[in-house]
């Protein structure tokens, strides 16, 4: 799909391609230059105009720590025209995002940022200041409310998956490709934990169209990833970036809709109903989170000052609402994909398939999985972790910018230096990780196989204050659905083919099929 835009747009603006290429070769004759400034990190050799970025080739994430064999840990590349610095391994990102947090919370202006940054009033991309703070901390305490009503939470998450069971069961070929069928699920239990059950009919299935078709195109395109390094680009790929920004639009518009039917509706409108009510809903947390000014403030003490002055009115209409269409969107795309890997492994790893099985049973028997029975399934626990940690399909996060002049590892980095850290390295790390390349969720348990040992060098969701906010809801989804998978079904690969993987706006197992046979 991404050739056939690629090559459309090719196709559209040969001449312009041509002369680019001419001049490309031009300056390269003249102009190709290593890095000669000792104190910067070193790196490959750049072209000017695309730079390094044919190095990323069709793996950036396999190529990137491929290079840093080479040039260490810490290396720069050149993609289009601004530099970038990596980090590759785990001791590196925590100095940086632990031990100097503030100095690498920030995003760079790049396109697909500012095109769905919608100024500052999501919770991804604004700067780091007073108004992200706010966002991400009420995000945070939206989330964590809609947990803490573990059984509410249970209640959906088995709904859906029961649907699953049965579609999977259903399914007309004896040998098929889950993805869609995750996919659907995934919308479906968002939908009811982001905005409640009554509007689910009317809204869900239009959801579930939306979200299959954005997100399809943005994740084979890779387009919004060249145009943010080469801006040039832009002229090229006007179609397809204007596809993008209006995926993101129909999203946003999409929400909003939502968000003011439920506001606008005395029956569905449950917020101030009664304050002790607990919350079902993202929607509703969020709405409660933003009012409680003292938890929003906690562990705000840098921004303080600035964040009394741009108090007044900032939690508007607007901002709820991009704010749950940055979740809505942003978990939609990494739960479906985190399914399709857990999937993936436990068709792989039938040893792994069985040993749950033995676990629930011999905990659960027939009886339906709670949140609260994590303690009691370390195995399970274990493989939710395992299946983040070998996916690591968010490679390189979310870009980083530098807020202040720093460094890292020795290195000077100025002001405004974009960092990307590499994630899928730090999963790899064989300093910390024995046969790194192995799906074994026993490293995540202790010597008699009784308990999860947690540990610090996890890094799928990042750390310090770009931590992923969903982190807790995710693995409870994940917990949740592959524990009543194993409970209920028996999988296997379709094919013998080993499971490879695929970059695009996520790296996700390349298709693949599963035969599931009920367990009797
Ligand atoms: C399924 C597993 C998931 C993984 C592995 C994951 C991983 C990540 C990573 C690596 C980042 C970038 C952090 C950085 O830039 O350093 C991120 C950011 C983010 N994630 Fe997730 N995520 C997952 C699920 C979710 C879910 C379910 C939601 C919401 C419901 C969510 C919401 C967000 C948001 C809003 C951000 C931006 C945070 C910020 O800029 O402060 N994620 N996630």
């Amino acid at each position: 799909m991404y050739w056939a835009y690629v090559l459309d747009a090719f196709a559209e603006h040969s001449i312009l391609i041509i002369a680019l290429a001419l001049l490309v070769l031009l300056l390269f004759s003249r102009n190709v230059t290593p890095s000669s400034d000792t104190r910067k990190p070193p790196g490959p050799w750049s072209v000017p105009v695309i730079g390094n970025i044919f190095l990323f080739g069709s793996a950036p994430h396999k190529n990137v720590t491929k290079l840093a064999e080479q040039y260490g840990r810490v290396f720069s590349m050149k993609l289009g025209s601004r530099e970038v610095v990596i980090l590759n391994d785990i001791d590196t990102v925590k100095e940086a995002l632990l031990r100097n947090g503030s100095d690498f919370s920030s995003r760079p202006p790049l396109h697909s940022f500012i095109s769905s940054s919608r100024g500052d009033r999501t919770v991804a991309w604004p700067v780091f200041g007073p108004k992200y703070f706010k966002n991400k901390r009420a995000t945070e305490l939206a989330m964590r409310a809609i947990l803490d009503n573990a059984k509410h939470f249970s209640k959906i998450v088995l709904r859906e998956t029961h649907v699953l069971i049965k579609s999977f069961l259903n399914s007309e070929e004896s040998h098929f490709d889950p993805t869609h069928l995750l996919k659907l699920m995934v919308c479906s239990l968002q939908f009811s934990l982001f905005f409640g059950d009554k509007l689910r009919d009317a809204c869900a299935k239009k959801a579930q169209l939306m979200m299959d078709g954005s997100t399809d195109f943005i994740e084979n395109s890779a387009v919004g990833n060249s145009v943010d390094f080469m801006p040039w680009m832009k002229v090229v790929f006007k179609k397809q970036v204007q596809k993008l920004d209006k995926s993101v639009a129909e999203l946003t518009d999409y929400v909003r809709k939502v968000y003011f039917m439920i506001k606008n509706d005395s029956e569905l409108n449950t917020l101030d109903d009664s304050p002790s009510r607990r919350v079902i809903t993202f929607n509703e947390a969020l709405y409660k989170a933003v009012k409680d000014k003292g938890a929003l403030n906690f562990g705000n003490e840098q921004f303080l000052e600035d964040t009394a002055s741009a108090d007044s009115n900032h939690f508007d209409d607007e901002t709820l609402i991009n704010i749950t269409a940055d979740c809505f969107g942003g978990g939609y795309e990494k739960l479906s994909t985190a399914l399709r890997w857990a999937v993936a492994y436990l068709v792989s790893h039938r040893d792994v398939q069985a040993n749950l099985r033995r676990e629930i049973e011999r905990v659960k028997g027939d009886s339906p999985l709670s949140l609260e029975d994590r303690n009691k399934l370390p195995l399970l626990e274990a493989t939710v972790l395992e299946v983040l940690r070998m996916s690591s399909f968010l490679p390189f996060a979310l870009p980083h910018c530098t807020t202040r002049d720093t460094s890292v590892a020795g290195y000077p980095l100025p002001k405004g230096t974009i960092v990307f850290v590499n994630l899928w390295a730090c999963s790899r790390d064989p300093q910390y990780f024995d046969e790194p390349y192995k799906f074994n969720p026993y490293r995540f348990m202790d010597e008699n196989k009784q308990n999860v040992v947690r540990s610090p060098c996890f890094l799928a969701f990042s750390a310090g204050d770009r931590k992923c906010p969903g982190e807790g809801f995710a693995k409870s989804v994940i917990f949740l659905v592959i524990g009543t998978l194993v409970q209920h079904l028996k999988l296997r690969n379709g094919t013998e083919d080993p499971i490879e993987d695929k970059f695009g706006l996520t790296v996700r197992p390349k298709p693949y099929s599963i035969h599931v046979d009920a367990v009797q």
